[in-house]
């Protein structure tokens, strides 16, 4: 697709700089991650991080994760364990946010984790950002660049449909890698999945040597964002759909059913990371050819199907 939008930038070392700068004056910028594309801002600015709830239109008490470069510059805001530590050595960086005690002593703004007492940290594994990151001495929140409550942009040109021109610079690093949002773990007490995503629960278990359970309490009050509607392309949604409906739209799996106008394909080799990767930019698609129904067929539920089976359950309220 042609980028006619001024405010996508390819990333190099002029850039780099500016990207820096406008960091460090607490503007926002559209950044690349390996999960999804995301609204940076200085974590420890008030008004960076208003600035960010208004431009999503979130609602406040729904907090943010906030991102570091590594393991050190995270101290002075956390509280460690041995649990934290030991999910940090074997997935770190990677897709796994962590949810831990937040140190009295932290100056990350309140405005940016809702008040509460703890705090969701992130460390990303991507190039782009990484290299961005380095060079900055406060770590940056971070949620997914789409207006509250709808789809996550999987590149740079999905963040400027988002936000048009409100964002002055958005770094164009490719398609992220993964296409869904980070798994949540909860280590504030037994360790516990608030959002599933590309690093499973039994893999957590395995490291952890404990079982982790996966929230699915419907009381949610622990993690805002999964509050029922949300990644949600606007359209009624049917889950496990075995039939295709004309002049509705049909999202398939695997060679069961041929490529047609409105039969959109998340992976036609059956490979779940294919279609986690595919299944927000295919929403975004039916959305545009303003397709009124979105019928989905049956995701197998293992591996990061889990994941995509939550989005779409989602989307679907
Ligand atoms: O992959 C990702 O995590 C992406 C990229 C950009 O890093 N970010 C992302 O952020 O998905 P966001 O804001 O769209 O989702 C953050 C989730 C929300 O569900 C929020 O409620 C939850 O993390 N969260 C943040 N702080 C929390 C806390 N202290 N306790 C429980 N949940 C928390
Ligand atoms: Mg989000």
């Amino acid at each position: 697709m042609k980028n006619i939008y001024l405010n996508i930038i390819k990333f190099n070392k002029i850039s780099l700089s500016k990207t820096v700068k406008y960091l460090q004056k607490n503007h926002i910028v559209g950044l690349p991650t390996e999960t999804v594309y995301g609204l940076a801002g200085n974590a420890y600015s008030r008004s960076a991080i208003k600035k960010i709830y208004s431009l999503k239109k979130r609602p406040k008490f729904n907090p943010l994760i906030i991102h570091y470069y590594n393991l050190a510059a995270s101290y002075r805001d956390i509280e460690v364990n041995k649990n934290f530590l030991s999910l940090y050595e074997k997935l770190c960086p990677g897709p796994i946010t962590f949810i831990l005690k937040k140190k009295d002593s932290s100056k990350i703004t309140s405005l940016a984790t809702s008040g509460l007492k703890t705090i969701a940290i992130r460390f990303p594994n991507n190039r782009t950002i990484k290299r961005i990151m380095k060079k900055l001495d406060f770590p940056l929140a971070i949620p997914s660049a789409n207006m509250s409550s709808g789809i996550s942009p999987v590149d740079a040109l999905d963040v400027a449909e988002e936000f048009n021109m409100k964002l002055k610079l958005i770094i164009n690093g490719g398609r992220s890698k993964f296409g869904l949002e980070s798994t949540v773990v909860d280590l504030t007490g037994k360790p516990k999945i608030l959002r599933p995503g590309a690093i499973s629960a039994e893999k957590i278990s395995k490291i952890l040597k404990k079982k982790v359970v996966i929230n699915n309490s419907k009381i949610k009050i622990k993690a805002p964002g999964s509050l029922k509607k949300h990644y949600s392309p606007g359209i009624p949604i049917k889950l496990n759909q075995t039939k295709i409906i004309k002049n509705q739209a049909f999202i398939t799996f695997g060679k069961k059913f041929k490529e047609q106008k409105n039969i959109f394909n998340l992976s036609k080799n059956s490979n779940l990371n294919e279609a986690a990767k595919n299944l927000y930019k295919i929403f975004r698609k039916i959305k545009k050819l303003k397709y009124k129904k979105i019928n989905i067929i049956r995701i197998p539920r293992r591996g990061i199907g889990i994941a995509i089976n939550d989005r779409i359950k989602h989307a679907a309220n």
